[in-house]
C-alpha cells in the first residue's frame, strides 16, 4: 500500500524516470544539506589534489532526501566511473569478488540499501575495505586453499535508511559518514522552483511555498506533488502553477496543511483516540495500518518524530500536542501528556 501512497518518501516507478531529468548532477546544485555538502567538497578536492581515492563514505538518512543523488555526485566530482549495486543484490560472496576484482582504479562502488548486505558478504568487505585485499577460496573440501588477492583502490559510497541495523565493524570502515536531515521549506522551494523550470512549467513564488510546506522535508514528495499538480493545472485549464491549483490539487489529494495524508492521520488518531495519547507499542500501529513495524519506523515515523507529532519513549509512541491539533481534537491530559509537560 505505501507504494501507491502519494506521500509515500519511496521511489515509484513514474519517480524513477523524473529522477533521471530532477537530480541534481553537481555538488553546486544541490540544494541544501550544507553541511555534507561544505565537507564533501573539502574531502573531495583533497583526494582529487593527492590523486587518491576518497575515503568511504556512508550515507544515513529516511528515504527521498538524496542519498542516490549524492552519491552520483561524488562520482561526478570526482571525475570518476560509478557502480552501482545494493545490499540485497549481492547474494553470494563470488558476486561480490567479482564487482571488486573489476573495480578501476579510484572509481566509486555505490551499495545502496547496505543494512540488507547479508554476513558473509559483509565479512568480504572488511578486508577490501581496509586493506583493498580480498580473500578468494580455489576448490572445494580438505584441498580447497584461500589466496588473497590485492584490489585496486576504490571508494565505496554506501547508502542506509536503517543506519541502525547496521554492524559495528561495517560501520566502522567508513572514514566519512552523513546523516541527511529533512528540508527546510526554504530548501523545498528552490528544487521545487529549479523541477518546473527543468519541467519547463510556470509557477507562483506562492504556490512554490505551500508545495515547499506540504511535502515532509523531503525532495522526492517535493517533486512529485509538483508533477501532480501540474496534472491539476491542465485539468483546470491553466497556464501556470498559482496557489489556487495548489489548493485545489491538495484537497483533492487529500493531503492537509503538514503534508499528511490518510495513513499518518491514522497513525496519530490511533494513539491519541483509541490509546488516550499513548504509548503505544510500534507493532500495535503497524497493525492498525496493516503494514510491519520497520515500514512504519523507516518510512511513516521518521518525519512525524521530527516534526514533533509523535514522541519516542521507552514505553511506546505518544502523540504530542501537534498530533491533536493536526486532528482537531482538543489536548488533554493523558498518558502520553505526562511526556508533553
Ligand atoms: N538536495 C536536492 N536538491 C535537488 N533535488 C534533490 C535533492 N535531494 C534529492 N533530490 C531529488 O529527490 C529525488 C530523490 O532523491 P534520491 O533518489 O537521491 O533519494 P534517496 O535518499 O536515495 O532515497 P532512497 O532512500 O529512497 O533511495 C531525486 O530525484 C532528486 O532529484
Ligand atoms: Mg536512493
Amino acid at each position: 500500500m505505501s507504494e501507491d501512497r502519494l506521500v509515500s518518501a519511496v521511489q515509484g516507478e513514474e519517480d524513477a524516470n523524473f529522477d533521471m531529468t530532477l537530480r541534481p548532477r553537481r555538488l553546486e546544485q544541490f540544494v541544501g544539506q550544507e553541511k555534507i555538502k561544505s565537507n564533501l567538497s573539502v574531502f573531495i578536492n583533497a583526494a582529487k589534489s593527492r590523486g587518491e581515492a576518497l575515503d568511504h563514505v556512508l550515507l544515513k538518512g529516511a528515504p527521498g532526501l538524496g542519498k542516490t543523488t549524492i552519491a552520483n555526485i561524488i562520482a561526478n566530482e570526482l571525475d570518476v566511473p560509478i557502480r552501482v549495486t545494493s545490499g540485497p543484490a549481492i547474494e553470494r560472496p563470488g558476486d561480490l569478488a567479482a564487482i571488486l576484482t573489476n573495480m578501476q582504479e579510484g572509481s566509486v562502488l555505490f551499495i545502496d540499501e547496505i543494512h540488507r548486505l547479508g554476513r558473509v558478504v559483509e565479512e568480504i568487505l572488511y578486508p577490501a575495505m581496509e586493506d583493498f585485499k580480498i580473500d578468494i577460496v580455489i576448490g572445494k573440501g580438505p584441498g580447497a586453499r584461500s589466496i588473497r588477492l590485492d584490489l585496486p583502490r576504490f571508494t565505496i559510497v554506501g547508502a542506509t535508511t536503517r543506519a541502525g541495523l547496521l554492524t559495528g565493524p561495517l560501520r566502522d570502515r567508513f572514514g566519512i559518514v552523513h546523516d541527511f536531515e529533512f528540508y527546510s521549506v526554504d530548501a523545498l522551494r528552490l528544487i521545487i522552483r529549479r523541477s518546473a523550470s527543468l519541467l519547463e512549467c510556470e509557477i507562483a513564488p506562492d504556490a512554490e511555498e505551500e508545495l515547499g510546506g506540504r511535502s515532509r522535508g523531503t525532495p522526492r514528495i517535493a517533486n512529485r506533488l509538483l508533477r501532480r499538480t501540474r496534472d491539476f493545472m491542465s485539468h483546470l485549464s491553466k497556464k501556470s502553477i498559482d496557489l489556487d491549483v495548489v489548493q485545489f490539487a491538495l484537497q483533492q489529494l487529500e493531503i492537509d496543511e503538514s503534508g499528511l495524508d490518510r495513513i499518518d492521520r491514522s497513525i496519530l488518531s490511533c494513539i491519541v483516540e483509541r490509546f488516550n495519547g499513548g504509548p503505544v507499542g510500534v507493532e500495535t500501529l503497524a497493525a492498525t495500518i496493516s503494514e510491519d513495524s520497520g515500514t512504519v519506523e523507516e518510512m511513516y515515523e521518521p518525519y512525524l518524530i521530527q516534526q514533533g507529532f509523535i514522541h519516542r519513549t521507552p514505553r511506546g509512541r505518544v502523540a504530542g500536542e501537534l498530533a491533536y491539533k493536526a486532528l482537531g481534537v482538543p489536548f488533554t491530559k493523558s498518558a502520553g501528556d505526562l511526556f508533553n509537560s
